[in-house]
């Protein structure tokens, strides 16, 4: 197991380009499976979230395959994929694949919408909190399925084809939305979803499924209309900018002081996590490449976030904002409202000596810590990479542990952050 060496106490100064988000490319993989034409995704992140993806959709009967180098590639163009799934071979999405990514468990979707049946394996519990299907299937519900739990499966189906009808998610959800479009495309009549979710990659996915061939209106905001098709078609389509990870490395400079070119991203993406970093006193301005992040040295402002679904602030970015608030001037207050056990990142970042108090969800800060080296693990992705952000300040040695978290949503990170001078490096084998 790989783990990563960062000497804390440099400033960061140069470019980080910007990866394809993970959170988008997935669900438009997932859509290859509404067509039996080809879909070409361009811009996808090298990351191992994606590898598993491909392995699960061959599963199904998924051709997919990465292109080669085009010229004017650089090493941090993103990657094209292509996915055709022709016939579908297999309508079973077994345990041992969908426990290893709970998004995954969306090619319930299309199978159901293509093949009339589905069966997927519920994907369990999960580090950052219970995270139930019960809305999912609420939703595919609506569309006239019916729905049965056996043996740890959830078995779909809809021998007669799905049909358009209202669906009123009670609190909003990404994975829900996702789900909703991409069944009530193929359904037979109109689709109202109220209360979608908007992040940005629910309007990915529905640009996409628009090139597609499907008619849909809305997305975006918090009512979509689905006119369902008969059929879908093969399309081109470029991922978005990885809004979290251009959040992340914006916490990470203004942790650090410096000046660092976000390139390829884009302010109206987090412009919430944006307007509270400037209050914690970053510059950010926007560049015709991408968005500039600097700040000059000495404490940072204590700054108090509520997470809320888009536009509010990412629940993807609390724990690298908590990390930043430990060198705040003053006490700090974090409300995690999206999910109920999203922080496990506290203990670790005690280790580094932050001093947060946890009052149900809610996490205070107290800020001005003296941060120092210690070897940490984390549990999630976005947990992981607080305890990177943290470090990069922390005086002497952090040795993060389970790299592997990293590596699902965060492409060549270490390579990014060393090569804007901080001291990192990746220590391959066991840990
Ligand atoms: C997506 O998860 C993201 N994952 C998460 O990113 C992100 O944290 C989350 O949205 C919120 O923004 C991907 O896009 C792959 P939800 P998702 O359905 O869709 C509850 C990361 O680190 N809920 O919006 O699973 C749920 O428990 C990941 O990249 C139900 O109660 O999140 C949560 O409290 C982590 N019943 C809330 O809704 C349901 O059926 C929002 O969850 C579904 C959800």
């Amino acid at each position: 197991m790989d783990r990563i060496k960062i000497t804390g106490g440099r400033p960061l100064e140069g470019i980080i380009p910007i990866s394809g988000a993970k959170n988008a490319a997935l669900p438009l993989m997932i859509a290859s499976i509404l067509t039996r034409e080809t879909l070409t995704l361009h811009n996808v992140p090298r990351l191992s979230d994606v590898r598993l993806l491909m392995r699960i959709l061959g599963n199904h009967g998924v051709d997919a395959a990465i292109s080669g180098k085009r010229l004017g590639q650089s090493e941090e163009s993103g990657e094209t994929i292509t996915l055709s799934a022709r016939d579908i071979v297999d309508t079973t999405a077994p345990y041992e694949l969908v426990s290893r990514m709970r998004a995954s468990f969306w090619v319930i979707a299309p199978m159901l919408a293509r093949m009339g049946e589905a069966r997927v394996s519920l994907p369990g519990g999960c580090a950052i909190g219970t995270r139930p299907v019960d809305l999912l299937l609420m939703a595919l519900e609506k569309l006239g399925s019916e729905i049965e739990i056996d043996s740890g499966y959830v078995i779909a189906k809809a021998p007669k084809g799905l049909k358009g009808g209202m669906i009123d998610f009670p609190k909003v959800t990404v994975g829900g939305t996702h789900v909703a479009l991409m069944a009530a495309s193929l359904a037979d009549g109109t689709t109202i979803i109220n209360n979608a979710a908007r992040e940005p990659e629910i309007t990915d996915l529905a640009e996409c499924l628009i090139k597609m061939g499907a008619k849909i209106e809305g997305a975006g905001t918090s009512q979509i209309v689905i006119e369902g098709v008969a059929r879908l078609d093969g399309a081109h389509h470029a991922v978005l900018p990885d809004r979290i990870e251009t959040g992340t490395y914006a916490i990470a400079v203004a942790m650090t002081g410096g000046n660092v070119l976000l390139e390829g991203a884009r302010a109206d993406l987090l412009q919430n996590a944006l307007d509270h970093l400037e209050k914690a006193g970053a510059t950010i301005s926007v560049e015709p490449t991408g968005l500039r992040v600097s700040r000059a040295p000495g404490l940072l402002a204590p700054v108090d976030i509520t997470t809320e679904p888009f536009p509010g602030f990412p629940t993807d970015l609390q724990a690298q904002f908590m990390a930043l608030m430990t060198r705040a001037s003053g006490p700090s207050r974090i409300h995690e409202t999206i999910f109920e056990n999203r922080f496990m990142h506290v203990q670790e970042l005690a280790r580094l000596g932050a001093q947060i108090k946890l009052e149900g969800d809610v996490a205070i800060v107290k800020g001005q810590s003296r941060l120092k080296g210690a070897p940490v693990m984390a549990t999630d992705l976005r947990a992981s990479v607080s305890l990177i952000v943290a470090a990069l300040v922390a005086e002497g040695t952090t040795t993060v542990n389970r790299v592997y978290h990293l590596d699902r949503g965060f492409e060549a990170l270490e390579k990014k952050l060393g090569r804007c001078g901080a001291d990192i490096e990746r220590i391959s084998g066991e840990g």
